[in-house]
Protein backbone atom coordinates (compact mmCIF):
# COMPACT_ATOMS: atom_id res chain seq x y z
CA UNK A 1 0.00 0.00 0.00
CA UNK A 2 0.98 3.45 -1.03
CA UNK A 3 0.63 6.28 0.71
CA UNK A 4 0.98 10.31 0.48
CA UNK A 5 3.86 10.76 2.74
CA UNK A 6 5.98 7.76 2.22
CA UNK A 7 9.51 8.61 0.03
CA UNK A 8 10.99 5.59 -2.09
CA UNK A 9 14.16 7.29 -1.64
CA UNK A 10 13.94 7.63 1.99
CA UNK A 11 13.47 11.34 2.37
CA UNK A 12 13.98 14.42 0.38
CA UNK A 13 14.69 17.69 1.52
CA UNK A 14 11.22 18.88 -0.12
CA UNK A 15 9.14 16.43 1.34
CA UNK A 16 10.85 16.88 4.46
CA UNK A 17 10.58 20.43 4.48
CA UNK A 18 6.25 19.65 3.35
CA UNK A 19 6.10 17.40 6.49
CA UNK A 20 7.69 19.49 8.72
CA UNK A 21 6.05 22.52 8.34
CA UNK A 22 2.68 20.57 8.46
CA UNK A 23 3.45 19.34 11.94
CA UNK A 24 5.53 22.82 13.08
CA UNK A 25 8.88 21.88 12.76
CA UNK A 26 10.79 24.58 11.19
CA UNK A 27 14.18 24.68 9.94
CA UNK A 28 14.38 21.56 7.96
CA UNK A 29 16.53 22.41 5.39
CA UNK A 30 18.31 25.55 6.24
CA UNK A 31 20.64 24.42 8.87
CA UNK A 32 21.44 27.11 11.40
CA UNK A 33 25.73 27.69 11.58
CA UNK A 34 25.89 29.59 15.19
CA UNK A 35 25.78 28.71 18.27
CA UNK A 36 22.48 31.57 18.96
CA UNK A 37 20.61 29.47 16.36
CA UNK A 38 21.80 26.08 17.57
CA UNK A 39 18.91 23.46 18.48
CA UNK A 40 20.37 22.25 21.64
CA UNK A 41 23.76 24.07 22.79
CA UNK A 42 26.04 23.33 25.90
CA UNK A 43 28.36 25.72 27.02
CA UNK A 44 31.33 24.77 29.23
CA UNK A 45 29.02 22.74 31.46
CA UNK A 46 29.86 20.88 34.38
CA UNK A 47 27.90 18.80 36.53
CA UNK A 48 28.55 16.96 40.01
CA UNK A 49 26.74 14.48 41.94
CA UNK A 50 26.92 13.67 45.38
CA UNK A 51 26.91 10.18 46.07
CA UNK A 52 27.22 8.94 50.25
CA UNK A 53 30.49 10.91 50.89
CA UNK A 54 31.59 11.33 47.23
CA UNK A 55 31.65 13.33 44.70
CA UNK A 56 31.29 12.61 41.60
CA UNK A 57 32.43 15.07 38.42
CA UNK A 58 29.88 13.49 35.91
CA UNK A 59 30.79 16.50 33.21
CA UNK A 60 33.59 18.64 33.08
CA UNK A 61 33.44 21.46 31.02
CA UNK A 62 31.48 20.04 27.68
CA UNK A 63 30.62 22.41 24.95
CA UNK A 64 28.20 21.05 22.04
CA UNK A 65 26.23 23.12 19.11
CA UNK A 66 23.47 20.40 17.90
CA UNK A 67 22.30 22.42 14.54
CA UNK A 68 18.79 22.36 13.75
CA UNK A 69 17.04 19.26 11.95
CA UNK A 70 21.00 17.72 12.98
CA UNK A 71 21.14 14.14 13.84
CA UNK A 72 24.10 13.77 16.62
CA UNK A 73 25.27 11.26 18.19
CA UNK A 74 27.21 10.68 21.78
CA UNK A 75 29.42 7.72 22.25
CA UNK A 76 31.78 6.94 25.20
CA UNK A 77 32.95 4.44 28.07
CA UNK A 78 29.76 3.68 30.80
CA UNK A 79 29.61 6.05 33.30
CA UNK A 80 31.00 8.82 31.00
CA UNK A 81 27.85 11.36 31.01
CA UNK A 82 26.14 10.63 28.05
CA UNK A 83 22.77 9.98 29.85
CA UNK A 84 23.56 13.14 32.30
CA UNK A 85 23.73 14.98 28.98
CA UNK A 86 20.31 13.90 27.87
CA UNK A 87 18.27 14.81 30.93
CA UNK A 88 20.46 18.19 30.86
CA UNK A 89 19.01 18.84 27.31
CA UNK A 90 15.87 17.36 28.69
CA UNK A 91 15.92 19.93 31.53
CA UNK A 92 15.44 16.96 34.32
CA UNK A 93 18.99 18.31 35.66
CA UNK A 94 20.74 21.75 35.85
CA UNK A 95 24.19 21.98 35.41
CA UNK A 96 26.06 23.50 38.20
CA UNK A 97 28.27 25.51 35.99
CA UNK A 98 27.98 26.07 32.05
CA UNK A 99 24.82 26.75 30.75
CA UNK A 100 22.20 24.65 28.41
CA UNK A 101 20.11 25.99 25.74
CA UNK A 102 17.34 24.56 23.75
CA UNK A 103 15.80 26.68 20.72
CA UNK A 104 17.24 29.38 22.36
CA UNK A 105 15.17 28.97 25.35
CA UNK A 106 16.03 27.25 28.75
CA UNK A 107 15.42 23.27 28.85
CA UNK A 108 13.08 23.62 31.52
CA UNK A 109 11.14 26.11 29.37
CA UNK A 110 11.14 24.08 25.90
CA UNK A 111 10.13 21.00 28.46
CA UNK A 112 7.09 23.22 29.49
CA UNK A 113 6.29 23.74 26.44
CA UNK A 114 6.65 20.27 25.27
CA UNK A 115 9.45 20.77 22.82
CA UNK A 116 10.84 17.54 23.19
CA UNK A 117 9.99 13.61 22.54
CA UNK A 118 12.24 11.20 24.69
CA UNK A 119 12.77 7.72 23.61
CA UNK A 120 14.20 5.53 25.95
CA UNK A 121 16.24 2.07 26.10
CA UNK A 122 12.77 0.08 26.92
CA UNK A 123 9.69 1.47 24.78
CA UNK A 124 7.32 2.41 27.80
CA UNK A 125 4.53 1.92 26.27
CA UNK A 126 0.98 1.76 28.16
CA UNK A 127 -0.18 -2.04 28.55
CA UNK A 128 -4.02 -1.15 28.46
CA UNK A 129 -3.51 1.00 25.25
CA UNK A 130 -3.46 -0.16 21.74
CA UNK A 131 -0.78 0.96 19.78
CA UNK A 132 -2.51 3.31 17.28
CA UNK A 133 -3.74 5.03 21.02
CA UNK A 134 -0.39 4.91 22.46
CA UNK A 135 0.77 6.67 19.53
CA UNK A 136 -1.66 8.88 19.66
CA UNK A 137 -1.27 9.13 23.20
CA UNK A 138 1.17 12.25 23.79
CA UNK A 139 0.09 14.30 21.12
CA UNK A 140 -3.89 13.81 22.77
CA UNK A 141 -2.24 15.20 25.95
CA UNK A 142 -0.41 17.73 24.54
CA UNK A 143 -1.79 18.93 21.77
CA UNK A 144 -1.26 22.75 21.90
CA UNK A 145 -1.94 25.87 19.44
CA UNK A 146 1.14 26.18 18.10
CA UNK A 147 2.53 22.58 18.08
CA UNK A 148 -0.47 20.26 17.02
CA UNK A 149 1.99 17.31 16.67
CA UNK A 150 0.98 15.39 13.22
CA UNK A 151 -2.80 14.63 12.14
CA UNK A 152 -4.56 11.05 13.24
CA UNK A 153 -4.25 10.78 9.25
CA UNK A 154 -0.85 11.27 9.24
CA UNK A 155 -0.11 9.16 11.84
CA UNK A 156 -2.05 6.18 10.73
CA UNK A 157 0.23 6.41 7.39
CA UNK A 158 3.36 6.79 9.22
CA UNK A 159 1.95 3.30 11.28
CA UNK A 160 1.74 2.04 7.55
CA UNK A 161 4.81 3.21 6.30
CA UNK A 162 6.64 0.98 8.98
CA UNK A 163 4.61 -1.67 8.95
CA UNK A 164 2.20 -1.25 12.00
CA UNK A 165 -1.03 -1.44 10.25
CA UNK A 166 -1.43 -5.27 11.10
CA UNK A 167 -0.55 -4.33 14.69
CA UNK A 168 -2.94 -1.01 15.10
CA UNK A 169 -5.10 -2.57 17.53
CA UNK A 170 -3.16 -5.04 19.30
CA UNK A 171 -1.92 -4.28 22.74
CA UNK A 172 1.97 -3.73 23.52
CA UNK A 173 2.22 -7.42 25.35
CA UNK A 174 1.09 -8.91 21.88
CA UNK A 175 4.40 -7.72 20.54
CA UNK A 176 8.07 -8.20 20.07
CA UNK A 177 10.54 -6.20 21.88
CA UNK A 178 11.42 -4.72 18.28
CA UNK A 179 7.85 -3.78 17.52
CA UNK A 180 7.14 -2.30 20.73
CA UNK A 181 10.42 0.23 20.09
CA UNK A 182 9.05 0.47 16.68
CA UNK A 183 5.46 2.44 18.09
CA UNK A 184 7.86 3.94 20.59
CA UNK A 185 9.85 5.53 17.91
CA UNK A 186 6.98 6.73 16.31
CA UNK A 187 4.93 7.76 19.22
CA UNK A 188 7.71 10.29 19.67
CA UNK A 189 7.61 11.70 15.99
CA UNK A 190 4.31 12.17 16.10
CA UNK A 191 4.50 14.50 18.95
CA UNK A 192 5.50 16.52 16.44
CA UNK A 193 8.42 17.39 18.32
CA UNK A 194 11.01 19.67 17.34
CA UNK A 195 14.15 18.02 19.78
CA UNK A 196 14.11 14.40 19.98
CA UNK A 197 16.46 12.69 22.66
CA UNK A 198 16.81 9.31 22.34
CA UNK A 199 18.87 7.29 25.08
CA UNK A 200 20.00 3.80 23.90
CA UNK A 201 16.79 2.91 22.27
CA UNK A 202 18.07 -0.34 20.64
CA UNK A 203 20.11 -1.14 22.73
CA UNK A 204 17.99 -4.78 24.38
CA UNK A 205 17.21 -5.51 20.68
CA UNK A 206 18.80 -8.43 18.76
CA UNK A 207 21.42 -7.71 16.62
CA UNK A 208 19.50 -7.96 13.22
CA UNK A 209 16.44 -6.28 14.17
CA UNK A 210 18.56 -3.23 15.81
CA UNK A 211 20.35 -2.64 12.26
CA UNK A 212 16.83 -2.58 10.45
CA UNK A 213 15.85 -0.25 13.16
CA UNK A 214 18.69 1.92 12.38
CA UNK A 215 17.34 2.34 8.81
CA UNK A 216 14.06 2.81 9.94
CA UNK A 217 14.70 5.87 12.14
CA UNK A 218 16.91 7.07 9.08
CA UNK A 219 13.39 6.89 6.87
CA UNK A 220 11.58 8.95 9.77
CA UNK A 221 14.11 11.50 10.49
CA UNK A 222 14.55 12.14 7.08
CA UNK A 223 11.17 13.20 6.24
CA UNK A 224 9.91 14.72 9.47
CA UNK A 225 13.26 17.13 10.27
CA UNK A 226 13.55 16.83 13.82
CA UNK A 227 16.57 17.41 15.85
CA UNK A 228 18.15 14.31 17.29
CA UNK A 229 20.39 13.48 19.92
CA UNK A 230 21.01 10.47 20.24
CA UNK A 231 23.08 8.06 22.72
CA UNK A 232 24.80 4.82 22.00
CA UNK A 233 27.33 2.28 22.81
CA UNK A 234 27.55 0.91 19.06
CA UNK A 235 29.51 2.46 17.00
CA UNK A 236 28.09 0.96 13.29
CA UNK A 237 24.91 2.94 14.11
CA UNK A 238 26.58 5.58 15.25
CA UNK A 239 27.99 6.33 12.09
CA UNK A 240 24.82 5.01 9.79
CA UNK A 241 22.87 7.52 12.02
CA UNK A 242 24.48 10.92 12.30
CA UNK A 243 25.80 14.10 10.87
CA UNK A 244 28.54 14.08 13.62
CA UNK A 245 29.69 11.67 16.26
CA UNK A 246 31.02 13.45 19.70
CA UNK A 247 33.02 10.81 21.42
CA UNK A 248 33.28 11.30 25.32
CA UNK A 249 35.89 10.26 27.37
CA UNK A 250 35.55 9.48 31.40
CA UNK A 251 36.88 10.54 34.76
CA UNK A 252 35.58 13.35 34.59
CA UNK A 253 32.97 12.68 31.30
CA UNK A 254 33.93 15.21 28.48
CA UNK A 255 34.02 15.07 25.00
CA UNK A 256 37.05 14.43 23.68
CA UNK A 257 36.56 14.61 19.91
CA UNK A 258 33.59 15.53 17.32
CA UNK A 259 33.79 13.38 14.37
CA UNK A 260 32.19 14.49 10.87
CA UNK A 261 30.22 11.64 9.14
CA UNK A 262 30.20 13.20 5.63
CA UNK A 263 28.50 10.34 4.30
CA UNK A 264 25.91 11.10 1.29
CA UNK A 265 21.93 10.75 2.74
CA UNK A 266 19.58 9.46 2.34
CA UNK A 267 21.86 6.14 3.63
CA UNK A 268 20.44 2.38 2.87
CA UNK A 269 21.95 -0.65 4.20
CA UNK A 270 24.32 -0.47 1.76
CA UNK A 271 26.41 2.31 2.84
CA UNK A 272 27.73 -0.31 5.09
CA UNK A 273 29.72 -1.81 2.30
CA UNK A 274 31.44 1.86 1.41
CA UNK A 275 35.05 2.60 2.33
CA UNK A 276 33.95 6.14 3.67
CA UNK A 277 31.97 4.02 6.07
CA UNK A 278 34.56 1.93 7.02
CA UNK A 279 37.06 4.92 7.21
CA UNK A 280 34.80 7.35 9.89
CA UNK A 281 34.36 3.82 11.93
CA UNK A 282 37.87 3.40 12.36
CA UNK A 283 37.90 7.40 13.48
CA UNK A 284 35.42 6.48 15.82
CA UNK A 285 37.18 3.49 17.19
CA UNK A 286 40.46 5.47 17.23
CA UNK A 287 39.01 8.34 19.15
CA UNK A 288 37.33 5.94 21.79
CA UNK A 289 40.69 4.18 22.40
CA UNK A 290 42.32 7.41 22.99
CA UNK A 291 39.60 8.73 25.14
CA UNK A 292 39.99 5.57 27.53
CA UNK A 293 43.72 5.85 27.57
CA UNK A 294 43.87 9.54 28.27
N1 LIG B 1 21.42 10.83 40.10
C1 LIG B 1 22.69 10.47 40.25
N2 LIG B 1 23.24 10.38 41.48
C2 LIG B 1 24.52 10.04 41.63
N3 LIG B 1 25.38 9.78 40.62
C3 LIG B 1 24.87 9.85 39.38
C4 LIG B 1 23.52 10.19 39.13
N4 LIG B 1 23.31 10.18 37.78
C5 LIG B 1 24.49 9.83 37.25
N5 LIG B 1 25.44 9.63 38.18
C6 LIG B 1 26.84 9.29 37.95
O1 LIG B 1 27.33 10.18 36.98
C7 LIG B 1 28.17 9.50 36.06
C8 LIG B 1 27.60 9.63 34.65
O2 LIG B 1 26.39 8.90 34.59
P1 LIG B 1 25.57 8.69 33.24
O3 LIG B 1 24.37 7.90 33.61
O4 LIG B 1 25.35 9.99 32.61
O5 LIG B 1 26.59 7.82 32.37
P2 LIG B 1 26.37 7.14 30.96
O6 LIG B 1 27.46 7.59 30.07
O7 LIG B 1 24.98 7.37 30.50
O8 LIG B 1 26.59 5.60 31.31
P3 LIG B 1 25.94 4.29 30.62
O9 LIG B 1 26.62 4.14 29.31
O10 LIG B 1 26.29 3.20 31.59
O11 LIG B 1 24.46 4.51 30.54
C9 LIG B 1 28.26 8.08 36.56
O12 LIG B 1 29.41 7.95 37.38
C10 LIG B 1 27.01 7.90 37.37
O13 LIG B 1 27.16 6.93 38.35
MG1 LIG C 1 23.32 6.12 30.14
Amino acid sequence: MTNHWSLETGGSPTQAERLGERIGIGGVVSRADTAADAAISFEAVSKWFRRKDLLVHALSRVSLDVRQSEFVSLIGPSGCGKSTMLRLAGGLLEPDRGSVAVNSQSPAEARRQKRYGFVPQHPALLPWRTVRRNVSLLSDVNRRQDNPGMSTDDQLAMLDDIGLTPFLDSLPRELSGGLQQRVSIARAFALGAPVLLMDEPFSALDEITRADMRYLLLHLWGQIGSTVLFVTHSIPEAVVLSDRVAVLGSRPGRITQVIDVSLPRPRHAEVEDSDDYHRVLGEVRAALRQGWSS
